[in-house]
């Protein structure tokens, strides 16, 4: 399994908090059947900021620490950006990066609210063959009060990535139920951990692709495990369901 997006570099975000607890981090991931990880730290959000250089240099140095400890665990540089007005020109700096360096951007929206140049940012982000995916939109009220408003976020040009926890239940039966139907609706295509630590935010990939297949099918499973491989390929994400929220709505799969 892949996971796109984790906290696990040590010591520059709210994550791993030290070398120690990212091997830890790593191994249990193995456990898991988890053979990539995507570190994806926060940036731009306010309080962390981790430009794309550093993630980097930090990813390096985690990959020879867990070679040297035995861990059979890739890491790949990423970032978690929050969406802010700058995002283009940090990202023309080199600021902000795509996932392994992919066109995949995992774009974080405030946890209350969708500002209202969301969707503007995204066009422009793929005009410039950019793809933003947001990050656990099921934990954004606004998305999560009317999923009209990510049928739309999706349908400009973004992709959805559930965590999951909110899958398997920890966050919530209604948050979970959500999930579901999201994963039916066309309103995910990616799950992955969002692991923070191994107390409270660890892994749950696997307990989530099951869940996953037993509710919407192991069609379903498959196709959401295949596009984090799709993903690292720098391969197109295709649609399985047409998005679509409470609405119905024309869809057209580019
Ligand atoms: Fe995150």
């Amino acid at each position: 399994m892949i996971d796109i997006h984790t906290h696990i570099l040590p010591g520059i975000d709210d994550g791993a908090v030290d070398e120690e607890q990212a091997v830890r981090m790593a191994q249990a991931a193995e456990q898991e059947g988890i053979s990539t990880l995507i570190a994806t730290p926060h940036h731009a959000n306010g309080k962390y900021s981790n430009p794309g250089a550093h993630i980097r240099q930090d990813v390096d140095t985690l990959n020879h620490l867990l070679e040297a400890r035995g861990v059979g665990v890739k890491v790949l540089a990423g970032q978690e950006v929050r969406l802010n007005r700058e995002l283009l020109e940090d990202l023309q700096a080199g600021g902000t990066i795509g996932l392994h360096d992919t066109p995949y951007l995992l774009l974080e929206l405030p946890s209350s609210d969708v500002p209202a140049y969301a969707e503007e940012m995204i066009h422009e982000l793929r005009l410039l063959n950019r793809i933003p995916i947001i990050a656990h939109p099921e934990r954004n009220a606004v998305l999560a009060a009317d999923p009209d408003k990510l049928a739309r976020l999706i349908e400009v040009g973004a992709l959805s990535q559930l965590t999951s926890h909110s899958v398997n239940g920890a966050f919530g039966r209604k948050l979970q139920k959500l999930c579901l139907d999201w994963c039916a609706q066309g309103l995910a295509q990616f799950i992955s951990s969002d692991a923070h630590n191994l107390e409270n935010r660890a892994f749950g990939l696997k307990q989530s692709y099951s869940l996953i297949a037993q509710e919407c099918g192991a069609t379903m499973a498959a196709y959401l495990s295949d596009n984090a491989h799709r993903l690292l390929h720098q391969e197109e994400i295709k649609f399985l369901a047409a998005p679509q929220g409470r609405r119905k709505q024309w869809w057209k799969i580019w």
